[in-house]
């Protein structure tokens, strides 16, 4: 069967990643778009218990799926016949290893950041709940997770881009096929400063987590949607001026 040959269970890897990565993305853009705002408007008691009864459920298929995300991104690479020094120093090898990068620091903040926070979160509530005091991390808990839930938010923009190029643009005449080494060099300091100080931010390194004049791009859904169309605008401009042939 053509499913079993290589081709086909690269395929079956990519078909995995489409369903893992909807489930991971759609979870994300739902609580940022629909339920952190909702839990605004909501009273203290009925919060509580779609902390308990939504939430918690929800954060189970987000961290999961961003398992088999990354887990099937790597398994796609894998297959690639072409995954050597070669491809990786190519147009398309480097907006791939863009979007998984960034899919990796990603990843990193759901187990890293994230998660742990809203446990806090959803651990007070439930003790709250029964009765009990609420825990003072809890606040602070929620920020940290919601700064680095929107960091991701903000992201994802570019790393459904670059995921997207690889295979359908990366390869146009337009693009150089062979780029040089120093072009290559400047791509991955300019890519790797600007990554790394958004995920810095989102760590409070940079004066803490606000809200603050270095949180203000990620202070409404609003501003992370401008600052994340910014980005792509800015990364794609580079990748023009970097790789045209
Ligand atoms: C570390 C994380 C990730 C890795 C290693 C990874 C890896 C890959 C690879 C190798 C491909 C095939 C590229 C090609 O040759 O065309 C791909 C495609 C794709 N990925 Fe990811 N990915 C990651 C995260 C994500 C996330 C979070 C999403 C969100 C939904 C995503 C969505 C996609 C989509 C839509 C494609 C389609 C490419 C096509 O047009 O066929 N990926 N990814």
């Amino acid at each position: 069967m053509e499913i079993f040959t290589q081709q086909g269970l690269a395929f079956l890897a990519r078909w995995a990643h489409f369903l893992a990565g909807i489930t991971w993305i759609g979870i994300l853009y739902y609580f940022n778009f629909v339920q952190v705002p909702a839990f605004a408007e909501m009273e203290a008691g009925a919060r509580s218990e779609a902390l308990r009864k939504i939430t918690w459920r929800a954060l189970w298929w987000f961290r999961w799926g961003a398992v088999l995300t990354v887990a099937s991104g790597l398994t796609i690479l894998g297959f690639n016949e072409q995954f050597d020094a070669d491809y990786l120093s190519s147009v398309a090898g480097t907006s791939i290893l863009t979007g998984s990068a960034l899919g990796i620091i990603m990843f990193a903040n759901v187990w890293g950041v994230i998660w742990p926070a809203q446990k806090i979160a959803i651990g007070s509530a439930v003790t709250v709940a029964g009765g009990g005091q609420a825990d003072p991390r809890a606040g602070a808990a929620g920020r940290r997770g919601l700064v680095a839930s929107r960091t991701n938010t903000l992201f994802s923009i570019s790393l459904l881009f670059f995921m997207a190029f690889t295979s359908h643009l990366a390869g146009a005449a337009h693009f150089s096929a062979d780029p040089e080494s120093g072009r290559l060099v400047t791509w991955w300091v300019v890519f790797g400063v600007i990554a790394a100080a958004i995920e810095l931010n989102a760590l409070g390194v940079f004066g803490g987590l606000g809200p603050r004049i270095n949180t203000r791009p990620l202070d409404s859904i609003r501003n992370v949607l401008i600052s994340g169309f910014v980005l792509i605008a800015v990364l794609y401009g580079l990748f023009e001026v970097l790789f045209k042939a």
